[in-house]
């Protein structure tokens, strides 16, 4: 609550707000389908609105169900409805990856390449109906980490090969809604409490390469990052402003506008590099501050170009790099542009590389294991331990849980590390990570570009988070050295 405090009149939001009258939680539940609602299920109604006070203290699970349906790519992948004695439901959508860490929990697909290539999740399904959901059955929703616990015991192998980490991710996120809903509060202050009241800055991906494009570049992802805006609806406009200046310099000097699969463009430019200076000068362009307002930020997903003890920049036919001439690479991009954040400079195997890279870059950048650490404290604490990076980027599924999740946050909390809610290349209509960014309170969220209804999703359900707040609503730059990216404005 202090921390919100602090932020009236720090904070433009409230401006907004005028005329639209303050708030009350229960004012905000059935705002649209993916956000934090309460409905009946068949002919069910709320145990709160009729049950004895008993009955409203425990919510027990009825039943879990799953269906297989698409993601953005048109690849299968669950849906996940838990429905509660009392009527109540939770649905949650899993995400799927492409530049997977060579770590993370496992996705269980059917094989079965007759359907989907074989990538049909009908085993996903069934795991979640016959297995987890009796397992679950009569569990109070609200011990979201108990049941986490029993979803890893059911599973029993380390990367969630058996159940498959999408059944149980979804059926992890579904248990969250279902509670947050049973408790009539949206998912963001069901997670977060009351304190969360913290929007968090977009890394958004305007020019995509590596494996979510088939272009000339090397780096996966080319971010903007609106930290100088007053509120998060503000970020939203310079960010797509910034993307639609991007669009027209590309168009006007002959390059190709079409997207990628996180809505960045995929244009085949000269070099990876080229990539910063266009979208230098689409900010430019805006009449936007270069660094001051809108930052840069990478995510070259370094493991997809690793090779024997090198980086092959083959695409972009930039050569063979050792980690530490990539590092100075780099080095030499945050003297000519303003970038606050560099994800997966390096391979996930390359600990060493990653230590000189941080000692090199890292006093005033942020560095971010994403498959290095795949969202997994064993990971994390050597990371922590051996100074790898000084921040990390956590995607549910890459773990398997929402508990897990929170664990690995709070390590990064304890270390001092900021840490990234993020989305994955293949996406639904979704918005946990919306709510679940806000709940955590890390100020920073990294959902993909200004178009694709997946992308925009999370970000108009954090216009809704933040009109709710209010005054309340904060939003800062979490980076540590601001004054350094606005020398280049
Ligand atoms: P992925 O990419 O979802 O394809 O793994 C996102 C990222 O690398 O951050
Ligand atoms: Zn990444």
């Amino acid at each position: 609550m202090t921390e919100c405090g602090i932020a009236v009149g720090l904070n433009h939001a409230g401006k907004q707000m005028v005329g639209a009258g303050r708030m009350s939680a229960s004012d905000l539940i059935p705002l649209q389908p993916w956000a934090t609602y309460i409905r009946p299920y068949s002919a069910g109604t709320f145990s709160r609105q009729q049950g004895t006070p008993s009955a409203a203290m425990t919510n027990p699970i009825k039943f879990i169900d799953a269906m297989e349906i698409l993601d953005s790519r048109g690849n299968p992948t669950l849906r996940v409805t838990v429905v509660l004695v009392n009527g109540t439901i939770g649905m949650a959508s899993v995400p799927s990856g492409a530049s997977t860490g060579r770590f993370e929990a496992r996705e269980l697909r059917d094989g079965d390449i007759s359907r989907y290539g074989g990538k049909g999740v009908r085993s996903a399904v069934r795991n979640v109906v016959e297995v987890i959901g009796p397992r679950l059955h009569g569990q109070d929703v609200s011990r979201q980490a108990e049941i986490d616990h029993l979803l890893v015991q059911l599973d029993g192998t380390p990367d969630r090969s058996r159940l498959g980490a999408n059944a149980i991710v979804g059926v992890s996120m579904a248990v969250a809604r279902a509670a947050s809903a049973a408790a009539r509060l949206p998912l963001y202050v069901h997670l977060g409490g009351s304190s969360a009241c913290r929007l968090p800055v977009p890394m958004m991906n305007v020019i995509n390469g590596g494996s979510h494009a088939d272009n000339t570049l090397d780096f996966q992802e080319f971010m903007i990052v609106p930290h100088g805006a007053p509120t998060f609806a503000e970020a939203l406009r310079y960010g797509a402003e910034t993307f639609h200046a991007l669009k027209a310099i590309l168009k006007s000097r002959g390059f190709r506008t079409a997207v990628g699969d996180e809505g960045g463009f995929a244009p085949d430019l000269e070099s990876n590099e080229a990539a910063c200076a266009l979208i230098i000068e689409a900010i430019r362009a805006t009449g936007l501050k270069p660094g001051t307002d809108v930052a840069l930020a990478l995510d070259p997903a370094a493991s997809a170009f690793a090779g024997d003890g090198g980086y092959e920049l083959a695409r972009s036919g930039g050569g063979r790099k050792t980690a530490s001439e990539l590092t100075k690479l780099y080095r030499s991009w945050v003297h000519a542009y303003p970038i606050v954040s560099i994800e997966d400079g390096l391979g996930d195997q390359d600990w060493e590389g990653f230590r000189e890279h941080t000692a090199l870059l890292g006093a005033d950048l942020q560095i971010v294991g994403d498959d290095l650490y795949v969202t997994n404290t064993q990971f994390l604490s050597r990371g922590i331990k051996e100074h790898a990076t000084n921040a990390a980027l956590i995607k549910l599924n890459q773990i398997g849980t929402v508990t897990e999740t929170i664990e690995a946050i709070a390590m990064c909390r304890d270390a001092g590390w900021n840490y990234v809610v993020s989305h994955r290349s293949g996406e639904t209509e979704d918005t946990f990570i919306a709510d679940f960014a806000v709940a955590m309170g890390g100020g920073q969220i990294k959902t993909g570009s200004l178009c694709r209804s997946e992308r925009i999703a999370k970000y108009n359900r954090l216009l809704e988070i933040e009109r709710e707040l209010g005054s309340r609503a904060i939003y800062s730059s979490p980076f540590r050295n601001p004054m350094r990216v606005a020398l280049h404005s």
